[in-house]
């Protein structure tokens, strides 16, 4: 595991969640560029006419060309209890996606034991950790994928790295040193050697030691290829510099790199500068995303649009993190009772299942952003925190040719910062099911009903099997007491939202 000391001014273009930053060091959401072009996604075939976002670099970027790839996200979604996961299942890759499974787990258990201080109850959870992750190839049979931690507790050492990488033809799953030749390892070593000296903190002895052939499958656990070809070698605080340099990164040159890869990071490479942006592995099983009709949607009627919410019982549900393998069940419930909700969709979900996002919009319900990664905004820079807002925004105005007109912050966490960076409503709840905590039906059924009256905003995940299978008895029995079901938007209206200004709740109906 490769880590990174926290607040190392290189950290804003090699560390933390690397889409997070892109923009940062790119000067911007990518539009086009080595990376080129990409497919609205889910359809499998390549198409020219959709941006990528972020740029397809060292960074890390989202693939739109996945059949069935899908986003595991957990976490919590409480400000004084902040975590989250996440990593992506690709179809065909299970030796890919068991390691990055095991490695999430493994980090999250090591995280939990180190932080004993920690405030989140029950032992589900932990204080401010953060996993996810980034694409640094999936083209043709090869698929690299970046994990990073961001431990908040753990403050000298906060930010940690791997990298994953699949070969289709063998479908093993290796880490980052089976991309060099094993009979190369000592010309590697020596022109890393070379390329390190001279920069501040490069302590010569320590880089001996952690660069001598027999070290290299731990002190080289996170590369990536640019579009050039130029192989990018992260290393963590420690490794071959003074802990105080930071992490320290080199870039062997394509030519140099070629000549110390072995076959299979040749085959990696390649992918990095021509890729395919499709995606054939030998055992495909694809769970292919559902068609972008959504199963007997009522079309958004007049009737449910003129709901005057100062007028009658209203309560807006909204579900957060998705959409997931759970979303097009929790339409159809959604359907069945006429009802609307407001979804708040994670940027990289919505990239993997656009066409999910378009049916939630076709059947009347609202999107809004949150966030392209999850990250917690008030613990970003300026910059970074409206990347992860503009990102989700490009997503989902690529699924459904809208910008969402509302925000929900991770976590709902919310300070000067965010209040004053973003340009649209920010959107809380007064209704919190702890869903995410209890992953049991009838307590979350119990949570929303015990609490809930008129105007009520509920928080639930629709990435949770169990909050899916609440949400028919909470319609019933809301629906028993008369109350309509609307979209935030809905719930206030005809009152203009303001930017920048927090809502948790709508107006209280005048009536019973
Ligand atoms: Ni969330």
């Amino acid at each position: 595991m490769v880590s990174h000391p926290v607040g190392v001014v290189r950290r804003l273009c090699v560390g933390v969640l690397a889409t997070v930053l892109l923009a940062a060091c790119a000067g911007g959401v990518q539009e086009d560029g080595p990376a080129g072009t990409v497919p609205a996604g889910g359809t499998g075939e390549p198409s020219s006419d959709v941006p990528l976002i972020g740029p397809s670099s060292t960074e890390g970027f989202m693939p739109s060309w996945i059949r069935g790839l899908q986003i595991v996200r957990d976490g919590s979604e409480d400000a004084e209890c902040a975590w989250h996961t996440s990593y992506p299942v690709v179809p065909g890759a299970e030796a890919l996606n068991t390691a990055l499974r095991d490695t999430v787990d493994t980090w999250m258990s090591t995280a939990r034991q180190g932080t004993p201080q920690a405030v989140c109850p029950g032992g589900v959870g932990i204080e401010h950790v953060e996993i996810g992750f980034d694409f640094l190839v999936a083209s043709t049979d090869v698929v690299g994928v970046r994990l990073t931690m961001i431990n908040g507790n753990n403050a000298g050492n906060g930010i940690s790295t791997d990298t994953f990488w699949y070969d289709g033809r063998t479908q093993r799953q290796s880490r980052a040193v089976s991309l060099l030749d094993s009979a190369a390892t000592t010309t590697f070593s020596s022109r890393v050697r070379a390329l390190l000296s001279g920069r501040e903190g490069f302590d010569a002895e320590v880089a001996a030691q952690s660069l001598d052939p027999s070290h290299l499958p731990d002190s080289v656990r996170d590369v990536a290829f640019d579009t050039e070809g130029a192989l990018h070698v992260r290393f963590a605080s420690g490794i071959v510099a003074a802990v105080a340099a930071g992490d320290v990164e080199v870039t062997v040159p394509r030519t140099e790199a070629t000549r110390v890869l072995s076959d299979f990071g040749r085959r990696v490479q390649e992918q990095a500068v021509h890729p395919t942006r499709r995606l054939t592995l030998p055992t495909p099983a694809p769970t292919s995303e559902p068609a972008t009709s959504t199963p007997s949607v009522s079309p958004p009627g007049a009737a449910a649009d003129a709901v005057d919410c100062r007028q009658v019982k209203c309560v807006a549900l909204t579900f957060d993190d998705g959409p997931g393998p759970y979303t097009t069940q929790l339409l159809a419930t959604l359907a069945r009772y006429k009802a609307r909700a407001t979804f708040f969709v994670v940027g990289q979900n919505v990239v993997a299942s656009p066409a999910i996002v378009r049916a939630e919009v076709a059947a009347g319900h609202e999107v809004g952003n949150h966030s392209w990664s999850h990250r917690d905004l008030t613990r970003l820079s300026r910059k970074d925190l409206t990347n992860q807002l503009a990102w989700d925004d490009k997503a989902i105005e690529n699924a459904t040719g809208t910008r969402p007109a509302l925000i929900r912050p991770p976590y709902g966490a919310i300070n000067a910062t965010v209040r004053s960076t973003v340009d649209r409503p920010l959107i809380l709840w007064n209704v919190d099911t702890l869903d995410w905590k209890s992953r049991n039906s009838a307590d979350v059924a119990q949570a929303a009903l015990g609490a809930v009256r008129p105007g009520s905003v509920v928080l639930m995940h629709d990435i949770h099997a169990t909050t899916v299978q609440a949400v028919p008895t909470i319609l019933d029995a809301l629906a028993r007491q008369r109350y309509h079901f609307v979209t935030i938007s809905q719930l206030r209206a005809p009152t203009a939202l303001q930017p920048g200004h927090v809502y948790s709740s709508g107006p209280t109906a005048r009536t019973r």
